[in-house]
């Protein structure tokens, strides 16, 4: 059992709104989708404290499929009726687990995380259906409770900062 408390750096908004400004400047340094996204994910994961793996699935087909990420190795491939990243996509909800040995559904990746956040990524001026996702975003803590209500809005709109900034593929291309 893990009861090291979540610290406070990232407890406050001025934090979200500076990490916000951080990852658009480099999204907007580079042109190319997948480098966009692979520094905007070693960006945060350096940035927030008591991480212990962050990276996106992306839907393809009637699976959510492993993206870049940070951490070690993880489920390649995800259905989308399984899993805290499933219910998400599904549901197009961000998930806050406080503690994922409590959830029914949820796949155990690495024994290590106790709490988990999942945003859904959107494609850039659509309505938030299945058929606009991109994928979903997933941090996953070490701690218990790690994902306040402020850590939530702040990384949702990181999120949408992903879904609408980065050059992602089309759906036909990204999804095949
Ligand atoms: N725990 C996730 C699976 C992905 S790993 O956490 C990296 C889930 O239940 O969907």
């Amino acid at each position: 059992m893990n009861f090291t408390p979540a610290i406070d750096i990232s407890k406050n908004e001025e934090f979200y709104t500076n990490l916000f400004k951080l990852v658009d400047s480099y999204i907007i340094s580079e042109p190319d989708w997948l480098a966009q996204l692979t520094n905007s994910l070693a960006l945060l994961n350096e940035m927030l404290p008591q991480v212990n793996w962050i990276g996106v699935y992306l839907l393809k087909d009637k699976d959510l499929v492993l993206g870049p990420f940070q951490g070690k190795m993880a489920c390649n491939r995800i259905p989308l009726e399984k899993g805290v990243c499933g219910k998400s996509a599904t549901e197009l909800k961000t998930m806050n687990i406080d503690n994922v040995g409590k959830i029914e559904n949820y796949i155990s990746c690495h024994k290590e995380t106790f709490s988990e956040l999942v945003i859904p990524i959107f494609y850039p001026n659509k309505k938030q259906e299945l058929e606009h996702l991109i994928g979903v975003l997933d941090i996953d803590s070490p701690v218990f409770a790690r994902f306040t209500e402020i850590d939530q809005k702040g990384l949702e709109k990181i999120a949408q900062l992903l879904g609408d900034k980065i050059n992602w593929p089309e759906p036909s291309i990204l999804r095949k």
